[in-house]
């Protein structure tokens, strides 16, 4: 493992990572990134604590043997159940000048002060909505807000499979919009905890009351990461500066690269990496 300057590691599941990675590299354009879709093993959402953790561990990994020192959890499945673990347990063991940094925080450090109502909902996979911890994290930062969760275990899949625009993702948008609104009417704030959702966004906002205002994590993490660099500039020197973004899936490279570019926002050449 290297601690010459390396790209800045962005991980996920497999696609939705992407869509912060667009926001970071047009907030902080002049870094290197290496992206790791762990395609081949997607969706996580439904998987157990232990699992999501070996997986998440095994691609961290990776991106370490790469020459990243500073890696992104760009998925909250993996930040709500591996992150902790991985920062606490495994760093001090493999090299603590490593640095692995998740998305559910830089969210909940701000989500509360969008609410006038302190009433926020939030929506995920059914793992992160189980780990309780987007209401642990943002009762830390905002002790007063009420949480309101719904998991939607239907939604990463309709990403997934390019069904997001169908009628069919209609039924299961409106249904989980709906259960959610009825924990409380007096949400005005809804987190989109999960990096595959933006795509469903214009959807989302047809189904919730107009008024509701609706946070994707994308630019909140950019600027989150723009501000981690500048206050840790010993990481900041450890993140070579070229400009470029590489891609690696676990699966079929040429299936990552057609799907890949509705999330990026433009087409990539990926490489499959075998774990
Ligand atoms: N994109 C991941 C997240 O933010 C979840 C996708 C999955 O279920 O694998 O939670």
């Amino acid at each position: 493992m290297s601690e010459k300057s390396g790209p800045i590691g962005v991980f996920d599941s497999g696609y939705g990572g992407l869509t912060v990675l667009k926001k970071i590299r047009q907030q902080l354009p002049q870094y290197d990134y290496l992206y790791l879709g762990d395609n081949a093993r997607a969706p996580y959402g439904n998987r157990s604590f232990e699992t999501v953790y070996q997986y998440t561990l095994e691609c961290v990994n990776l991106l370490f043997n790469r020459g990243c020192s500073l890696v992104i959890l760009a998925c909250n499945t993996s930040s709500a159940k591996a992150l902790r673990t991985i920062q606490q347990k495994d760093l001090p063991q493999l090299n603590a000048s490593l640095r692995v940094l998740g998305v559910i925080r830089p969210t909940t450090e701000l989500a509360g002060n969008y609410s006038t109502s302190k009433h926020i909902g939030v929506l995920g996979t059914a793992g992160t909505i189980a780990s309780q911890s987007y209401p642990v994290e943002l009762h830390k930062f905002f002790p007063d807000v009420q949480v309101f969760q719904e998991a939607c275990p239907m939604w990463v899949p309709l990403v997934e499979n390019n069904e997001f625009n169908s009628i069919g993702a209609d039924y299961f948008i409106k249904k989980h919009i709906d259960n959610l609104m009825q924990q409380s009417p007096l949400i005005d704030t809804v987190i989109l905890g999960c990096t595959h959702y933006p795509l469903l966004i214009e959807k989302i906002k047809k189904y919730l009351p107009p008024q509701v205002s609706v946070l994707s994590q994308g630019e909140i993490v950019a600027q989150s990461l723009r501000s981690y660099l500048y206050r840790h500039p010993e990481m900041e020197a450890r993140c070579s500066k070229k400009g470029t973004c590489e891609f690696l899936t676990t699966d079929d490279s040429e299936n990552f690269d057609l799907h890949a570019a509705l999330f990026f926002g433009k087409s990539v050449q990926s490489k499959h990496i075998a774990l």
